[in-house]
């Protein structure tokens, strides 16, 4: 007898994840190849967090701790939080299905906004979750308040992402405070701050400030952006305790490595990596916005590490053009922006090396219309 597969597994179509560097040198058959498409740190992981993860090798033969109980401990020091308002997670993807697991049932609704990160949506659908989305503001940004007049009694999570990926916009602590205002005691609000570290504005909210006032707000960060950890997989979230423990009933025991607990609490001392990792984000962001623009591209004011460039033609085109001249940038149709790609802030030398090759492209007239 076949085994019958649930519609939402059947039409879901899988999360494709940006090109590796060797496999594009493979298809290719060249070398040299640059990867700007996964907003990674292009600074590498934190050398403090590399050497605690090579001295955690050696106990691998042991589960780790369960409950990440240093690492939880040195997040709740560094947030002045208690370690019961911590979860961790095999990077924060492993947190959103959690909590959709933990919090979304039956009829029960998950908003959001169409064009922000598509893992929340892609995590509900897995689950068979409903997902309701609302359109976005001037093209780019999520429009808050749209946002909150969807609420309605059945919405059980409602996911932001500030700043916005792939667009790079953000917005301000009024907004916020404005949307919490209303929100009801049955509905948890999901603030993703992957990008957090690197946000500049003078308005940009820090979330985890607003949970004194508001017990139903999980804030997620990560260690992939700023600590370059991604490959190890460590995210965490800052709740109330009543929210954690029931994400932590759904948690499998060992979600966390030892590896990375290590690595993460190592990473979250190194302020000079981080120092840098910021400056080098900014800078980049600052470069590819000025030179994109020079170029007669749109790009929105970014506040993560990476910018959104909209061509005004297909971009499947130009990101396949880019890939030949060996610069993986990620183009976004899938999150609805058919014209746009999504563009990391690599080193200064990797910047540049992008905006020479899109410039070599337009000379060519591939962007004439
Ligand atoms: C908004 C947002 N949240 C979460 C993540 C993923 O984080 P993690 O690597 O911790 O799963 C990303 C990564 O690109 C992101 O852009």
């Amino acid at each position: 007898m076949k085994i019958p597969i649930p519609n939402h597994l059947e039409h879901l179509s899988p999360y494709v994840p940006g090109k590796p560097i060797e496999e594009t040198e493979r298809e290719l058959g060249i070398t040299g190849v640059i990867k700007l498409a996964s907003n990674e740190n292009p600074l590498g992981p934190s050398p403090r967090a590399i050497e605690a993860a090579r001295a955690a090798l050696a106990h691998v033969h042991l589960y780790p701790d369960g409950s990440s109980f240093h690492l939880r401990r040195a997040l709740a020091d560094h947030h002045n939080v208690h370690p019961e308002e911590v979860i961790v997670g095999n990077g924060s993807n492993d947190l959103i299905a959690l909590l959709l697991q933990a919090f979304v049932h039956g009829d029960d609704e998950v908003l959001l906004s169409r064009g922000s990160f598509a893992i929340f949506k892609l995590a509900a659908q897995a689950l068979g979750r409903k997902v309701v989305e609302v359109p976005m503001r001037d093209r780019f940004s999520i429009d808050v308040d749209a946002v909150a007049d969807a609420l309605s009694p059945r919405t059980r999570l409602l996911f932001l992402d500030n700043p916005v990926n792939p667009t790079g916009t953000h917005f301000g602590r009024p907004e916020l405070e404005r949307l919490l205002g209303k929100i009801s005691q049955s509905t948890i609000v999901v603030m993703d701050e992957a990008y957090f570290e690197f946000a500049h504005a003078a308005d940009y909210p820090d979330s985890t400030e607003l949970r004194r006032d508001f017990s139903n707000l999980v804030t997620m960060r990560t260690f992939s952006k700023i600590h370059g950890l991604a490959g190890l997989r460590l995210g965490y979230a800052l709740c109330d305790r009543w929210i954690a423990g029931y994400v932590d009933r759904a948690r499998p025991p060992f979600n966390v490595s030892s590896v990375a607990q290590a690595a993460g609490i190592a990473a979250l001392g190194d302020l000079d990596h981080q120092k840098k990792s910021r400056t080098v984000a900014i800078e980049g962001v600052a470069f590819l916005t000025r030179e994109l623009r020079a170029q007669g591209f749109v790009v929105p004011d970014s506040q993560g590490n990476f910018v959104l460039c909209d061509f005004g033609v297909p971009a499947k085109p130009v990101c396949d053009a880019l890939l030949r001249a060996g610069v993986i940038v990620r183009p976004i149709a899938n999150y609805g922006f058919a014209n746009a790609a999504r563009i990391s802030a690599g080193t200064a030398a990797e910047c540049e090396r992008l905006v020479r090759a899109l410039g070599e492209l337009k000379k060519r007239g591939l962007f004439a219309r």
